[in-house]
């Protein structure tokens, strides 16, 4: 069967993620979490010192480290879960702390800095067979993808989503800082000039509110059998 680009866009914490993860993982398709390479250049610039105290980035240090990050994935051959790596280290657990949360959406609205992973997308999805999550993929990275899901929740739900996240890996969190987290980070999406996170035109709306994963997982398998059937 030709193989096909499935892009899955939305607000963070949505679980986008884990049906992304999930479907690729049930088709064979290669899954990407393009959302974990912008964290991954956050901390980047969280362990280089490159935020001040008030949370601005040195831009222009950045810009001239750019090619000396490197960001690749791996199966976990136990979990057959991906693993994310900056530089040849494992740092999976590292980028999903509240403190990179914090910073990511500056470090996601350089111009720069979308640019060079955008690329690094776009080649990582050459050979088809894909499923990417992210802000932009459907609009920007693949504007041609085959298929196009669109995944929002409400805050108060996604929030608590990741709260129970982080619970469950006895990471210290209050929800209300998480919720500001969300809210601020829904803004921010939106709002910033370069890629701002919008459902594209042909993207198939799913709001997961008051779904559970295993429906969700069964409304995307279906999804993607419509999109293979009609190619
Ligand atoms: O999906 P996530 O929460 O792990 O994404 C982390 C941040 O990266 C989020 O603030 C938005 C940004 N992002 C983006 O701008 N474009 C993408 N394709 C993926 C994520």
């Amino acid at each position: 069967m030709k193989k096909i680009i499935i892009a899955i866009d939305g607000f963070s914490s949505c679980g986008k993620s884990t049906m992304a993860k999930d479907l690729a993982r049930e088709i064979g398709y290669i899954y990407i979490d393009s959302g974990a390479m912008y964290r991954a250049v956050t901390l980047y610039c969280i362990e280089q010192g490159l935020f001040d105290e008030a949370g601005n980035i040195d831009e222009e240090t950045l810009k001239a480290h750019m090619n000396d990050i490197h960001i690749s994935f791996q199966l976990n051959p136990e979990t057959q879960r991906p693993v994310t790596y900056l530089n040849g280290v494992n740092v999976e657990d590292r980028i999903r702390s509240l403190e990179v949360s914090s910073h990511v959406s500056p470090v996601a609205a350089l111009g720069f800095v979308r640019e060079a992973l955008v690329k690094q997308q776009q080649e990582m999805g050459k050979e088809k067979g894909i499923v990417m999550d992210g802000r932009d993929i459907g609009t920007a990275v693949f504007p041609e993808a085959e298929l196009k899901i669109f995944v929002t929740a409400s805050a108060e739900i996604r929030a608590q989503r990741r709260y129970d996240e982080l619970k469950a890996k006895g990471q210290e969190a209050s929800f209300e800082d998480i919720l500001r987290n969300v809210e601020e980070r829904d803004r921010i999406d939106q709002s910033r000039a370069v890629s701002p996170l919008r459902k594209a035109d042909d993207a198939i709306l799913l709001d997961n509110s008051y779904l559970t994963i295993a429906e969700q997982k069964e409304w995307l398998k279906t999804q993607f059998e419509k999109a293979t059937h009609a190619t």
